[in-house]
């Protein structure tokens, strides 16, 4: 078991590289399984979750080759099984889409049901309606779900709820589909479009990817493409938050700043000061910040992946700031680790109160799920004395380098094999 050790209070300066998205990379990776060449990805971040997605495509029969650090070679020319039950598939969440890729391809599909972070219930009955409409049965089995066609056909679809995980999944679906299909309502995160700009590259015809409205017409056959993945707007949001909790100055790199306009936003009222590039966004805070109110929403909203890390930083500002967690109706688990560090936050529902303390004190603390794990390292790097962070697995999850990226800032924060 390791765990991480972090000596707070050290001002982060310099530079940081932000790495290719998480949650780009675990959509475009299965998508690349329907094409019948190979797909050559750049940019993807180097984390357990890629890793994870690539054993699975692997185990289903396709080749994964790593070019480089950051590039892999996908190839499922040859055919791949339709039956991705296996155990690996449960470790990530975001296997769903494995569902949404063979359905397209194979017209049948079989995955064993998710696992990821554990904030809530987190269902998937919208991705399920959605393969409906389009034709399919779907069967719902212990611990996996079995779906199947003799062919999907275009539908209009109106989402109950904006979905990132059901946008997605419909789309890889309606992509191979006979005629048009519409999804209203879509989410319109950045990795919805990123997948959908990959899937075009491919051949598919998709329209609309980043509106309420994406319109599909369905293609044949997807041929293999070179694509470079976009970079991690979570990534990053929780680096500019690591400036501004160390009183820093840091320069975030390889970023699309647009995508970080809701934190940007937040951070500038909060007395954050910004310099926005074309790929990077300078942060320099200088202590005392004001806390502030955050609800999150779907994109552009505030992104529910850094509500964890903000409240790490809220949790030292002056005054009273509220959070409303209006995306998962149980993402506060983490708040109780947070109070071993001296943060004062009250909970009520969907609504975190928490007033600011001038500063943390180190303690033995508990990565929860990835982003929890995140507002703990912010958290540490603020604190007087060491924090001792364990569960480092699930920050694996989603953050490439992050010690080494820390550490290039300043920060003091090691990696240790716990023996105990
Ligand atoms: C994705 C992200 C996750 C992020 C979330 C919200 C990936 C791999 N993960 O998760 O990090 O926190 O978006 O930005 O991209 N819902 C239903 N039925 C469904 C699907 C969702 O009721 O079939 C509800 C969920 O319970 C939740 C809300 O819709 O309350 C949003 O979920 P969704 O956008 O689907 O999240 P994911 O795609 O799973």
């Amino acid at each position: 078991m390791e765990k991480l050790l972090v000596k707070g209070r050290k001002r982060l300066v310099g530079e940081v590289m932000i790495s290719g998205a998480k949650n780009a990379a675990v959509a475009v990776l299965p998508a690349a399984i329907m094409a019948g060449g190979k797909s050559v990805l750049e940019n993807l971040p180097n984390i357990e979750d890629v890793s994870c997605i690539c054993n699975t495509i692997e185990k289903l029969g396709g080749k994964c080759i790593h070019k480089d650090k950051h590039t892999i070679e996908i190839d499922c020319s040859g055919g791949i099984d339709y039956c991705a039950t296996f155990e690996e598939v449960q470790r990530i969440r975001a296997s769903y889409y494995f569902l949404g890729a063979l359905l397209a391809r194979y017209k049948k599909a079989e995955v064993a049901m998710p696992g990821g972070c554990n904030f809530g219930k987190r269902p998937i009955d919208l991705h399920l309606k959605g393969f409906r409409a389009l034709g399919a049965t779907v069967e719902e089995e212990c611990g996996f779900v079995r779906a199947y066609a003799d062919k999907l056909v275009g539908a209009p679809i109106y989402m109950d709820q904006v979905s990132v995980g059901a946008t997605i999944n419909i789309m890889l679906a309606a992509t191979m589909a006979e005629g048009v299909t519409t999804i209203e309502n879509a989410a319109k995160e950045p990795h919805v479009v990123d997948t959908a700009n990959y899937l075009n590259m491919m051949g598919a015809n998709i329209k609309g990817a980043g509106t309420d409205v994406i319109r599909i017409i369905g293609v044949e056959k997807l041929n293999g493409a070179q694509y470079a993945i976009i970079p991690d707007q979570i990534e990053a949001g929780t680096y500019m938050i690591a400036a501004a909790i160390t009183g820093g100055d840091v320069l975030v790199k390889n970023i699309i700043p647009k995508h970080m306009d809701s934190l940007t936003a937040k951070l500038v009222e909060m007395n954050v000061k910004m310099e926005e590039g074309d790929d990077s966004i300078r942060v320099m805070a200088n202590k005392p910040l004001r806390g502030v109110n955050v609800k999150t929403m779907s994109y552009p909203g505030f992104p529910t992946d850094l509500q964890p890390q903000m409240a790490a930083l809220l949790s030292i500002c002056n005054g009273t700031s509220v959070i409303t967690e209006n995306v998962w109706e149980n993402r506060y688990q983490y708040i109780e680790e947070l109070c071993k560090l001296g943060a004062k936050v009250d909970i009520n529902g969907r609504i975190a109160t928490i007033e600011g303390i001038p500063h943390y004190q180190g303690a033995k603390v508990e990565a929860t799920d990835l982003r929890a794990g995140a507002a703990m390292i912010l958290a540490a790097l603020a604190a007087e004395g060491t924090t001792q962070i364990d569960g480092v697995r699930y920050i694996d999850r989603g953050y490439e380098d992050v010690e080494m990226k820390l550490s290039a800032l300043g920060a003091d924060i090691q990696r240790v094999l716990d023996k105990g």
